[in-house]
């Protein structure tokens, strides 16, 4: 705008001298003066700018002097700070007494190292649905974040997981972006991290290692679902109590692969190429699962589970017949015995079995053995 305020103003200033020339007296013949335009200023947008709707005009002044105005300071919660969803393109300036960071839902493609500089209170920041790739990601980005505990970068451009996060970290959220590598030792100061959600990216066998996972010694939630795994992770920890991994290409787990696993209770390996030779015996044995995703794989047999179980989903496989004598943690007619004992019955409440081939009726074994079975979807 001030460029072309200037060259305006210049032209005017011509048409005036042309002007007098014309009208005044008649001047002595001068050479016209040279005018060289001011030099041309780079535009300060990103080089797509044309594929960007414009930023938001910045709002009205907030109670907060210190509030940046293209965000919004509520003056109710004076730690929270809302940038979501305005068009930014850059990190505005975060006041130091902000906790609080939303600015998901922007344009933003960079975090240079002081984007977060005096912000060093900062607990929990949302960057999903941005545009940040590694290569602009400072590595000093969030070294004076000694506080933050979520780090959310959904659907981004990430190709690997940022190195540097801050030790105190308890959730890391980067489903939806293109992650095709982990720098070892990305995760292994994150000691209180409990969640770890790496979903939805072009994660393969070849990236994860005995050690990618070493170090996470809290952790309770693993999503690698979507991925192009083909095999089970080598190692995750063993105190986890919910892993998905659908949506990948699986084809067998490895004997004993939850040994010791004592707190898993919910497993989900749905819409992977799992067979009944690549489930060995009793592998979902675990007595701590209560909920077990198996649907869209290629099995012909329930596999065995443990007695606690209560959820299983087994929809679209290739099963043919169900035998209530093999499933049964006890011997059929033993469960009589136990029907007074509550603690002891199975607890199967939910089985899904629909997209196989099975015929009805439910054989009465299932029944008997079952007790507690709240619905069988066939
Ligand atoms: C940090 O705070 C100082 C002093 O208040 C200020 O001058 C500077 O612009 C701030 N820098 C950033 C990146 O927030
Ligand atoms: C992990 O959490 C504990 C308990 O809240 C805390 O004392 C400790 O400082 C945290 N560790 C890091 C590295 O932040
Ligand atoms: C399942 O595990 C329990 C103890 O955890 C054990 O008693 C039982 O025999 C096991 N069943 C199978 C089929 O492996
Ligand atoms: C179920 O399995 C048991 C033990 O393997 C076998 O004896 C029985 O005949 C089977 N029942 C049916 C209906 O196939």
């Amino acid at each position: 705008m001030g460029q072309l305020g200037c060259i305006l103003s210049v032209g005017i200033i011509l048409t005036t001298v042309v002007y007098c020339q014309r009208t005044g007296v008649r001047p002595r013949p001068k050479r016209p003066k040279v005018v060289t335009p001011p030099p041309v200023i780079e535009p300060t947008e990103p080089n797509h700018a044309t594929t960007l709707p414009p930023p938001f005009p910045p709002g009205p002044p907030s109670v907060f002097p210190d509030c940046p105005r293209e965000c919004t300071c509520p003056t109710i919660y004076p730690n929270a700070l809302y940038c979501d969803s305005r068009n930014l393109r850059v990190v505005p300036i975060i006041p130091s007494r902000i906790h609080y960071l939303y600015l998901q839902n922007n344009f933003i493609d960079s975090l240079p190292e002081k984007a977060f500089r005096n912000a060093t209170e900062l607990r929990w920041i949302n960057l999903d649905n941005n545009r940040i790739s590694n290569k602009k990601v400072d590595k000093k980005v969030f070294d004076t974040l000694t506080s933050l505990l979520f780090l959310y970068m959904e659907k981004n451009r990430l190709e690997e997981v940022p190195s540097n996060l801050p030790s105190s970290l308890e959730q890391l959220r980067l489903a939806g972006n293109q992650i095709s590598k982990i720098p070892s030792g990305a995760f292994s100061k994150l000691q209180n991290l409990t969640l770890l959600d790496l979903h939805r990216n072009k994660l393969t066998d070849r990236v994860l290692n005995k050690n990618t996972f070493k170090g996470l010694k809290s952790l309770m939630q693993l999503n690698l679902a979507h991925n192009s795994l083909r095999k089970m992770p080598p190692t995750i920890p063993k105190h986890i109590f919910q892993l998905y991994l659908d949506k990948n290409s699986i084809k067998e787990i490895p004997n004993g692969y939850f040994n010791n696993f004592h707190h898993l209770m919910f497993l989900r390996l749905n819409f992977n190429q799992l067979t009944d030779t690549g489930i060995p015996n009793g592998i979902f044995n675990v007595s701590s699962l209560l909920d077990l995703h198996l649907s869209h794989n290629k099995l012909n047999a329930i596999p065995s589970f443990n007695r606690k179980l209560e959820h299983l989903y087994l929809s679209h496989n290739h099963i043919e017949k169900i035998n209530g004598t093999e499933i049964c943690p006890y011997p059929v007619s033993k469960i009589d015995l136990l029907f007074n004992d509550l603690e002891k019955l199975p607890r199967l409440r939910y089985l899904r079995l629909d997209g196989n081939s099975l015929q009805q009726p439910v054989p009465m074994d299932i029944m008997m053995c079952f007790r507690l079975l709240r619905m069988i979807v066939l």
